[in-house]
């Protein structure tokens, strides 16, 4: 059984706070029995403790909570391996922890490469090195991006972009991409830029960031010789929870097509303007979004099957949706009387002439398939009883809705409006209303 490998391990958890990092808590701490989970928390238990009781119905955040099992840590990563910890919580975790699970990671797609390398890859960078020493390490993940690999969009001609679970290096494959990967790690620290970036189109420098991250952290692997450790998670967009810790589950800022629909949801005028190189956009162009509960039962699994390497968690070539799809479940949420579709143009990605949610997720008017084999061949290995009980891929045998995330549409419409100095009452007048949490007891053991 899957939950039965946690049963008794220690493990050490970075971002716990997070919109990844909560869902996983509370889906690991409600299905298995950890012998302790350490969370690293900015801020300590306080302040973890605030988070989780404003995020969770108070069945889901008690498991958080309560728990005697979690230990919270109040540290920070940053530019090096300490965390702000005292020496003897450091000795203590690397005798104790069998798996470290690196969620935590700036999310701002624009901070410059300067900035990312102290918020992305240094405490990527130093974690792995840290936790490659622990003697009982079974496995280290990384949470990186399906993203990561974004820049392809720009160097290949198709208007569908089929994306494998591996690294693509940015040099010629013969190259030894560690070694380059060492080399740009330097350019970035000493110049704020890489030959290598420079010489890619990647949307934003936190996509690059995490690529960048993911081979660095997969090369001090290959120096120890560890690579069989490590497993690097790659989401797609975040979107809220099918199931678990309960349906709709979701942070405010956490799953970005609920920001676009807000910023769609108040654009007074009936255009919004999107840049793509299909021809037919609305069909062609998709939204590779992951329900948040896919991405932690998919990591959780392939730890405890020993899995090593890059893993896509996504909701894959079957799952992902068109512009078209996406567009009619919004139409039903929008309140002014008037439709806003979008309006094409064959402008770059980064035009500053398009609607500011294309100019922010560039994605928008692309098509990623995302190969998902490494878990379509974990799944066979599974019992009928214990796939029943996982979320390993999105459900879509109901039609996609936006109708659970009512609520932050709303809060993300009324920032929206404060951003722009309209009156809020236009943000909550625009938008339907949603309950802030929907948990069925049932989902939630405790
Ligand atoms: N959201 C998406 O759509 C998406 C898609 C693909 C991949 N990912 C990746 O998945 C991972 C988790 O994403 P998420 O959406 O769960 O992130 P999130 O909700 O923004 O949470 C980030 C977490 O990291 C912590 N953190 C950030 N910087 C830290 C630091 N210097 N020291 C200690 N803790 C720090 C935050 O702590 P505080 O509570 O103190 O702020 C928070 O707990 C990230 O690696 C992200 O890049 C996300």
């Amino acid at each position: 059984m899957i939950w039965d490998y946690y049963n008794g391990k220690t493990l050490f958890i970075t971002g716990g706070t997070g919109f990844i990092g909560t869902a996983l808590l509370c889906r690991l701490l409600s299905q298995s029995s950890p012998k302790r989970v350490y969370v690293l928390c900015r801020g300590g238990s306080d302040k973890a403790k605030a988070k989780w009781t404003d995020m969770l119905p108070p069945s889901a955040a008690q498991i958080l909570t309560e728990n005697e099992r979690m230990t919270i840590l109040d540290g920070e990563l940053g530019n090096t391996a300490r965390m702000s910890l005292s020496e003897e919580t450091l000795q203590m975790l690397k005798q104790t922890v069998h798996i470290v699970i690196h969620t935590a990671s700036s999310a701002q797609l624009y901070s410059s490469l300067r900035e990312l390398a102290y918020t992305v890859l240094a405490p990527s960078i130093f974690l792995t090195q840290y936790a490659l020493k622990f003697p009982n390490l079974e496995r280290f993940v990384f949470l990186s991006t399906a993203y990561a690999n974004a820049h392809l969009w720009k160097s290949h001609e198709s208007t569908d972009i089929s994306v494998d679970e591996r690294i693509y290096p940015l040099g010629r494959e013969e190259e030894d991409y560690y070694k380059v990967a060492l080399g740009a790690w330097s350019a970035v620290q000493k110049t704020g830029s890489s030959d290598e970036y420079d010489a890619h189109d990647f949307p934003w420098p936190y996509a690059y960031a995490k690529h960048l991250a993911e081979r660095l952290v997969q090369q001090k692997a290959a120096e120890r010789n560890k690579m069989d450790k490590v497993l690097i998670i790659r989401p797609s967009v975040l979107g809220p929870a099918d199931k678990f810790p309960y349906p709709g589950f979701a942070t405010s800022h956490g799953a970005p097509s609920t920001v676009c629909a807000a910023e769609y949801m108040l654009h007074p005028g009936r255009r919004i303007r999107l840049s793509t190189r299909c021809e037919n956009p609305n069909q062609e162009s998709t939204i590779d979004e992951v329900p948040v509960d896919v991405v932690v039962d998919r990591t959780l699994v392939h730890v405890a099957l020993r899995t090593s390497g890059c893993v896509h968690a996504v909701s894959g070539e079957q799952g992902r949706l068109s512009t078209e799809e996406w567009w009619r479940v919004f139409k039903k949420e929008r309140r002014l009387p008037w439709n806003a579709k979008p309006s094409w143009v064959s402008d770059d990605w980064h035009s500053p002439n398009l609607h500011q949610m294309a100019r922010r997720f560039k994605i928008i008017g692309t098509s990623f398939a995302f190969s998902q084999g490494r878990t379509v061949k974990v799944v066979e290995k599974l019992g009928a009883g214990e796939k029943e009980n996982l979320r390993l891929f999105a459900d879509r045998s109901k039609p996609y809705s936006l109708h659970l995330r009512r609520h932050h549409i709303r809060l993300q419409a009324v920032e929206v409006a404060k951003k722009e100095k309209w009156p809020v009452c236009s943000a909550r007048l625009l938008c339907q209303k949603g309950k802030a949490v929907a948990c069925p007891d049932e989902n939630v053991k405790a």
